[in-house]
């Protein structure tokens, strides 16, 4: 699951999915999960150095009946402190969470981070998902 105001995460997370075989779904306002799940991948863009307040909303309906594992994503200008906030808002759930966490740049305003995320960083988001799934099986 994402958040994503320009397409960046997106990318990511599409690439995510595809390597774990599920459909990425991205969180809007009214967003909860409807059935508990083993493993969430769950990521977003820094925006004025915070995560959106629509992500934030949505990490804070979870608790750890409802998600078992959580791992953290992100893309970004090129601050990690929304990965951070997400991993800490998440372990505050009280959310078994990965310390390791999978970050891309991002492009932003037309010069910065032109092309990313590119095609390696697409790739390295996939083996950064099958990894993860193989640590827990
Ligand atoms: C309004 C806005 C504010 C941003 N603020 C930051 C920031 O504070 N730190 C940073 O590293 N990147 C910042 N960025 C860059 C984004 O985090 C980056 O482009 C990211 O890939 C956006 O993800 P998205 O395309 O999934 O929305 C900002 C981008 C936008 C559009």
């Amino acid at each position: 699951m994402y958040y994503s105001r320009t397409g960046n995460t997106k990318k990511i997370a599409e690439a995510i999915a595809s390597a774990v075989n599920v459909k990425a779904e991205a969180i809007d306002n009214k967003t909860t999960l409807s059935e508990p799940v083993d493993l969430l991948f769950i990521g977003g863009g820094i925006y004025w150095w915070n995560m959106d307040k629509t992500a934030k909303r949505f990490i804070e309906t979870l608790d750890s009946s409802i998600v078992k594992n959580a791992v953290v994503f992100g893309t970004m200008g090129g601050l990690d402190k929304a990965i951070k906030d997400m991993i800490n808002l998440l372990k505050e759930r009280e959310i078994n969470t990965k310390t390791e966490s999978f970050s891309s740049k991002g492009k932003a305003w037309v010069f910065i981070n032109k092309n990313h995320p590119n095609i390696n960083d697409i790739e390295a988001a996939k083996v950064f998902a099958k990894n993860i799934v193989k640590s827990l099986i």
